[in-house]
């Protein structure tokens, strides 16, 4: 046993050097009713932001089922559709646009008139004000028409502020003066009358000099007539820090007489993640949610991206991360459950729920190979498990170790050696096998039950 547990290490380690197969699948289900039902019941939109180049899998199964809106997280921006002068590039946007269609959801349309992630060509041009208020006139005309009648509510401008309250110093607050806001909010209503129309920002959620300076924009557009339908708090947290004046502030919005989202929520934390963080981290959750489901005009809550594999935050943050509601592998965390809780749903996390299976060829030959099954808990644990797959091309299990397979046809069980039935919370158990094979050997999936 000694010496075939050694070998596998060393057969992994230069697997893994080679590009292993590796499917994660989720454990058991996440929860009985999916988040946009029990959101759907309160009147309320329950978002995430979503790659369109990963809308498949999993990842596409999750972003499908569980959420009524998607916002896409690069592809509506302005460097992303319109890379160079008049040459348009739809095909991710689009397809986040298909996606919704196709699951029933709302989009979130995002964004159109920032600082950030602009093309080269506009960037660093050299504009007239006649030339730049032009320019921006055909994007937010272009863009929005193009999806008129497809786009819930559009972030029409994005992070205006200073964190004092002053106007950011921008491309438009520079060329066009700080009445850009206005003048682009009137140009979108015009493109898609449909559309609710939003300004959105992060350092907002709480009651600030920030938020302050907001909020008095919004209510000089309304007094001035201008068209404003909603204010996005992106809420870019940290971990213990949700501002306690969350449901004041957006209230105080509310009763200008627009609408509210939170539209990127995400909670960081310093990693690594511990059971305590975490626990943290869906009472923060919890927080904002109830603070948007106690006011009626905060229309609904956006993540900003659902699984930790797809987090702006560790790219940013050095050692921060863990910020959304699902592990990595696609497992749902503590998060996941409070939010559930928040929108009227199960609160309690079912023990296998943050625990998942990842299959692995370590070894292959002519007709054989050993193959790995490694099971690994993080927000849930097990004390005892059952890993099932089904081959696909033939293959068949001859003898394993660390678990007691059996194969009925093309149907795989193996459930737990009398020793390892026990996988703690933050803790894995892996159990190998060798089998044969003829013609190919995909890996399967693994579902634990
Ligand atoms: O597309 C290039 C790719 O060609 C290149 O190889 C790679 C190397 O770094 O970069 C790719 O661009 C990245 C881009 O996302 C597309 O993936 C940029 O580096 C990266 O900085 C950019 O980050 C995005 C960020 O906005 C930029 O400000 C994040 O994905 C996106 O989630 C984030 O979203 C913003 C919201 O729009 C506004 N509020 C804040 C939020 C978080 O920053």
């Amino acid at each position: 046993m000694r010496s075939l547990r050694s070998g596998l290490v060393t057969l992994v380690t230069g697997l893994t050097a080679l590009g292993a197969l590796l499917v994660a699948a989720p454990g058991a289900q996440a929860a009985d009713t999916p988040l946009r039902d029990l959101a759907a019941a309160k009147g309320k939109v329950i978002g995430s932001a979503v790659n369109p180049a990963k809308l498949t899998g999993t990842y596409g199964d999750i972003a499908g089922r569980e959420f009524n809106s998607v916002t896409p997280d690069n592809a509506m921006k302005w460097e992303s559709v319109e890379p160079s002068r008049g040459s348009f590039n739809w095909a991710p946007a689009d397809q986040v646009v298909s996606f919704a269609t196709a699951h029933n959801q709302q989009v979130r349309g995002h964004t159109l008139v920032w600082h950030s992630q602009n093309p080269g060509w506009l960037a660093n041009g050299t504009w007239t004000q006649a030339q730049l208020s032009s320019i921006l006139q055909d994007h937010i005309t272009t863009e929005m028409t193009r999806y008129k009648g497809r786009i819930a509510a559009w972030d029409v401008v994005n992070e205006a502020f200073n964190e004092d309250g002053t106007y950011r110093s921008t491309i438009w607050s520079n060329g066009l003066g700080q009445d850009y806001i206005a003048q682009a909010l009137t140009w979108a209503r015009a493109a898609d009358p449909g559309a609710k129309l939003y300004i959105n920002d992060y350092n907002v959620e709480g009651v600030n000099a920030k938020s302050t300076a907001l909020y008095n924009l919004v209510k000089s557009l309304k007094e001035r007539g201008v068209p404003i339908d909603g204010v996005g708090l992106q809420a870019h947290l940290i971990l213990g820090q949700v501002p306690s004046s969350l449901q004041q502030n957006i209230q105080r919005f509310a009763d200008l007489g627009v609408d509210v989202a939170i539209t990127e929520l995400d909670i960081r934390m310093q990693l690594p993640a511990t059971d305590a963080k975490l626990a943290q981290q869906a009472a923060d959750y919890k927080a904002v949610m109830d603070a948007c489901v106690a006011v009626s005009r905060c229309v609904g809550v956006t993540v900003w991206g659902f699984t930790d594999s797809d987090s702006w935050v560790p790219d940013v943050f050095d050692g921060y991360g863990a910020a959304t509601p699902y592990t990595e592998n696609f497992a749902p965390k503590p998060a996941y459950y409070a939010i559930a809780g928040s929108l009227g749903g199960g609160t309690t996390q079912p023990p296998g729920d943050g625990c998942t299976a990842v299959y692995s060829v370590v070894n292959q030959w002519s007709t054989g190979f050993t193959g790995q099954v490694r099971i690994s808990c993080s927000g849930g644990s097990l004390s005892s498990w059952r890993a099932n797959w089904t081959f696909g091309a033939g293959q068949r299990v001859t003898q394993a170790w660390n678990a007691n397979c059996t194969q009925s046809g093309t149907a795989v069980t193996c459930s737990n050696a009398s020793y390892n039935g026990t996988v703690p919370d933050g803790g894995s158990v892996t159990f190998g096998f060798n089998g044969t094979w003829s013609g190919s050997n995909p890996a399967p999936v693994v579902t634990l039950g």
